[in-house]
């Protein structure tokens, strides 16, 4: 898969989350699970949603999701997510999650890609609108 293997980890950016798997999150098979790698997906894109959001958000749909490469008990897998749509009430976030295996020869390899939607709830757990985000160029004009 083209840019599956790549020496380093995306420069300029913060993951949202470093987690290392141990062997309570493998399949019978003795590699992870993708449910558990679902799920930390699922947390590491509704951190920026929440952050957007300023506040509650639930996941609507998982648009995408793709094991491109299998993940290993012991790698460090690091969690990167985008905002890529705001709309009325729901965030759009992509995730890419990367695994730094056999870190002493420093072989990093994309393993997974995700797009999901979540939605800004109110204490009801009903939608709210996103709200605006605070404008820098007003304070200058004033
Ligand atoms: C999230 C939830 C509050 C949305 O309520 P709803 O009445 O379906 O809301 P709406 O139909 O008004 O849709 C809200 C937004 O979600 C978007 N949305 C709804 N279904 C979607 C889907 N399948 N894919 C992408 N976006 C979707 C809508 O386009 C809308 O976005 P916009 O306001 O930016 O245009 C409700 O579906 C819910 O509680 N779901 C369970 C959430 C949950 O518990 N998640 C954790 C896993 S169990």
């Amino acid at each position: 898969m083209a840019n599956a293997h790549q020496s380093c980890l995306p420069e300029g950016k913060m993951p949202e989350l470093r987690v290392m798997p141990m062997p309570a999150d493998a399949n019978v098979y003795g590699d992870v699970f993708g449910g558990w790698i679902m799920a930390q997906v699922d947390l590491a894109g509704s951190l920026p949603a929440g952050r957007r959001a300023n506040g509650r958000v639930a996941t609507v749909a998982v648009n995408s999701f793709v094991f491109r490469q299998p993940v290993f008990v012991g790698d460090l897998l690091s969690f990167y997510a985008d905002i890529v749509k705001v709309g009325t009430t729901s965030i759009t976030v992509n995730v890419e999650v990367y695994a730094e295996r056999n870190r002493l020869q420093a072989e990093t390899v994309k393993v997974t890609e995700a797009t999901l939607t979540y939605v800004a709830t109110d204490s009801h757990r009903k939608p709210r609108p996103i709200p605006p985000l605070p404008s820098i160029t007003s304070h200058h004009h004033s």
